[in-house]
């Protein structure tokens, strides 16, 4: 994509159109919430993604923009706090800015994972309250907890308590209802009235019966419009969009409308669009776009700490496959990576090696 040398939108506006709604705040509480969370940072971001958005994913898209807020994979709470399983909040400080991801709903056990989420140096804790899968709504957590508020309002409000880094939640607009609209204004007032700083919107109802989170994820049909009428009812709350968003010129359009773009499947087939983000989304202009081969040297690096530290390679290498995605010889760079012989004992050199083959790749026009 051409970004030329203009922000699709400039932040400015933004934080402009922000102060005066804040000036026109009915309610007080609000300001106070809001103050904690860094509105620039949430322009962009890319989407919780289990078993994808990692932490060596996260040091690859890193390299592709210093400002795009990341995410990680959903933790279970539960699996933090009783299974003790706290290597999933080990981040590397390669990542930058991540928020870290809780499912949850028992809010004593939410109030001691986010805290935990603040010592391991995360910026902001999210709530998952979209995720439709059989294992979840077994938990009651994920997108069940749209249709208990107050239940969620309870989680929300204790995470509040415990932290002081800025707690929001990802929802959908509706869960297994046919009045997704009222649904979806009393679950966000509730927790807006539980001081959640933000809410991340997935334009899309979940059906917890009758399809896998994979076709809830296909149909049914994304209803951004929903997502608008919310940010005019709540002009004083932060609203993201998320859902089906392809690549920055989209996110700049709804971006005239709402507080923030997360970007999910697109951004990982396709990483190599975030490589205009700074310029086009964050009018951050003091560093050239980076090259494909820019970043891969840069990974080069961590790829070696990777491998002194005894993680396998492929690991990192995964992360790549969509790098020349719609680019002459993408499928060759997958096979590369994906077919390398021993790819699970792979050493450090599979990542020198991509690197001649992605030299000559990007000097094909
Ligand atoms: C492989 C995969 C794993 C996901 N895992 C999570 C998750 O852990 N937490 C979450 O809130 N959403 C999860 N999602 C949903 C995404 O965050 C996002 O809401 C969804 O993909 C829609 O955005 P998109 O159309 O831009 O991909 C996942 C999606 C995919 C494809």
């Amino acid at each position: 994509m051409d970004v030329g040398h203009q922000p699709i939108i400039h932040p400015g506006r933004v934080m402009g159109r922000f102060f005066f709604r804040l000036a026109g705040s009915r309610l007080g509480r609000y300001v106070v919430s809001m103050s904690a969370l860094d509105r620039q940072r949430h322009l962009l971001s890319i989407a919780p993604m289990m078993d994808w958005t990692d932490r060596h994913c996260r040091v690859f898209l890193r390299l592709l923009s210093r400002h795009v807020l990341l995410y990680s994979e959903m933790l279970p709470v539960d699996a933090l706090i009783i299974g003790g399983a706290f290597h999933l909040l080990s981040r590397r400080e390669e990542e930058g800015a991540v928020v870290a991801q809780l499912g949850g709903v028992h809010p004593e056990r939410l109030a001691d994972g986010a805290r935990r989420v603040e010592d391991a140096g995360f910026v902001e804790v999210n709530l998952n309250a979209g995720c439709p899968s059989h294992r979840v709504q077994q938990a009651g957590i994920g997108a069940c907890l749209m249709k208990t508020p107050l239940v969620a309002a309870r989680a929300v409000a204790s995470m509040k308590r415990a932290v002081s880094i800025p707690v929001t939640v990802k929802h959908r607009i509706g869960v297994d209802t046919v009045d997704a609209e009222s649904q979806l204004v009393q679950f966000v007032a509730a927790l807006a009235d539980a001081g959640c700083d933000g809410f991340i919107v997935h334009a899309r109802l979940a059906h917890l019966r009758g399809l896998n989170p994979k076709q809830n994820r296909q149909c049914p049909a994304l209803r951004p419009d929903i997502v608008y009428r919310l940010k005019a009812r709540f002009p004083h709350l932060h609203i993201e969009l998320n859902g089906g968003i392809h690549d920055l010129e989209e996110a700049a359009r709804h971006l005239a409308h709402l507080d923030g773009v997360m970007i999910g499947r697109a951004a990982y087939r396709n990483p190599f669009l975030l490589a205009g983000a700074d310029r086009a989304i964050f009018g951050d202009f003091s560093r050239p776009t980076p090259s494909r081969v820019d970043v891969l040297r840069k990974l080069i690096d961590y790829g070696e700490r990777l491998a002194a530290e005894g993680e396998p390679i492929w690991h990192l290498a995964r992360h790549l496959l969509g790098l020349f995605h719609g680019r002459p010889g993408a499928r060759r760079w997958r096979r590369f990576l994906s077919e390398h012989p021993h790819r699970m004992a792979a050493s450090a050199r599979l990542l020198q090696e991509s690197l001649r083959l992605a030299e000559t790749l990007e000097a094909t026009p």
